[in-house]
């Protein structure tokens, strides 16, 4: 009876493959998780102690549903700084000029651009392989992800984007760098690919979550207020894309506050003010305390851990190049490793071997169309991450 009440929508999201690895994987004791999409290193003290201090001092109301002011005034400030986008500091601006709001969580932001601008039966273009929840957020609109193969160096070009566009298609969604593969456009592909979605009219959205996770040989681009400081590509840092990019950024894998469900949403006014509106009627608004501790991170830097990450990137290149194709993650902290031919596995036959000898990891076929590759997470100490890669040795090779 119960069953009946369910709707189509949630019977159209299958998530049986990664339950069953999970489901494995919980019958072991203390595995070596290479499986989490999550930084090992704990919150900075300064944005720690500001949301514990915003608790103490009962902020813990709700916010305005644009985000809290001093929050929201810092990254417009980061934005002219690392953009030169000139935003509004309301949702709806002067005509031409972008704005952001505070989400929750980069989620949220996704969530909320997929149901402000896909009509069922609408399509955006996403890459192949994608970050798990990106075709569920088009059906959950009635409307459809059409999947770009990336395969073999997972790049989304303008190239392989250009045949997919329909009169249909509402967005491309780009992710760089990108999960699973820790893949980063350069600043050519990025202004290639925002030049043809302007040329076709169809808005770029781009997913820039690990943005400050972007290694020494992938950061090709610079801030615009300090070209001193090398950053990662993006297609907004093309003149005007404020008018058709709409850019999403999350501060939980920056600073190791995944819990903490914060990100930001900024561009096109007219686009931004109707994703705030459907804020305001489902998430309501970001975690009002928290959103004065993430406020202290733009003081704070992350490039210790930044270097780590790149080194044990270093780390999973040496050991496993060898052995398989494994494209250079030049970001974020996951490799997307090829299982080689000659043992005639799919991703998710391997991911079951690895879990016999207690090593966790994902199978490609929970990101892609192909069950071809495995996704490590690099984000774990080095000790256990050495580990988990030696026995990855011995099964690959
Ligand atoms: C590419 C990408 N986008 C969005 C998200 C969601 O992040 P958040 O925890 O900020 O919602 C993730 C999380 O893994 C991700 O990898």
């Amino acid at each position: 009876m119960i069953e009946q009440l369910i709707a189509d929508r949630s019977h159209a999201i299958d998530a049986s493959g990664i339950r069953r690895i999970f489901g494995l994987a919980a019958t072991l004791k203390d595995p070596i998780n290479l499986s989490i999409g999550q930084p090992d290193f704990p919150v900075p003290a300064p944005i720690r102690s500001a949301a514990i201090n915003a608790i103490d001092t009962h902020k813990n109301g709700y916010s305005q549903s644009q985000g809290d002011p001093a929050l929201l005034s810092k990254v417009l400030e980061w934005l002219k700084h690392d953009l030169n986008w000139d935003c509004a500091t309301t949702t709806q601006g002067k005509p031409g000029q972008p704005t952001a709001f505070i989400t929750s969580g980069t989620s949220g932001a996704l969530h909320l651009a997929f149901m402000a601008l896909l009509n069922p039966g609408d399509e955006c273009i996403i890459p192949d392989p994608y970050f798990v929840a990106y075709p569920h957020l088009a059906t959950m609109c009635g409307a459809k992800a059409v999947t770009c193969d990336t395969y073999p160096d997972f790049k989304l070009t303008a190239k392989r984007v250009e045949p997919l566009i329909t009169n249909k298609t509402k967005f491309v969604l780009l992710n760089t760098p990108s999960n699973p593969c820790g893949v980063v456009l350069n600043t050519q592909e990025a202004a290639d690919l925002r030049a043809l979605c302007k040329s076709k009219g169809v808005l770029l959205i781009s997913d820039e979550i690990y943005d400050e996770f972007v290694f020494s040989d992938s950061l090709n681009a610079k801030a615009a207020g300090d070209p001193s400081l090398k950053r990662c590509p993006s297609p907004c840092r093309e003149e005007g894309s404020h008018e058709d990019t709409l850019l999403i950024r999350g501060f939980g894998k920056t600073y190791g506050c995944t819990g903490w469900r914060l990100g930001y949403a900024a561009g096109p006014a007219a686009i931004i003010d109707q994703m705030s509106k459907l804020q305001q009627y489902t998430f309501v608004c970001a975690p009002a305390p928290l959103q004065h501790g993430v406020a202290e991170c733009f003081d704070v830097s992350m490039q210790e851990h930044v270097n780590e990450y790149e080194s044990r990137r270093d780390l999973v290149l040496e050991k496993l190049s060898p052995l398989t194709e494994v494209t250079n993650p030049g970001g974020a902290f996951y490799a997307f490793i090829k299982i080689p031919e000659k043992l005639g596995m799919t991703g998710t036959q391997f991911a079951e071997k690895c879990i016999e000898r207690e090593l966790l990891l994902i199978p490609g076929g929970a990101f892609s169309s192909r069950d071809t590759h495995i996704r490590i997470s690099f984000a774990t100490n080095r000790e256990r991450l050495t580990k988990g890669l030696d026995i990855l040795c011995e099964l690959l090779a």
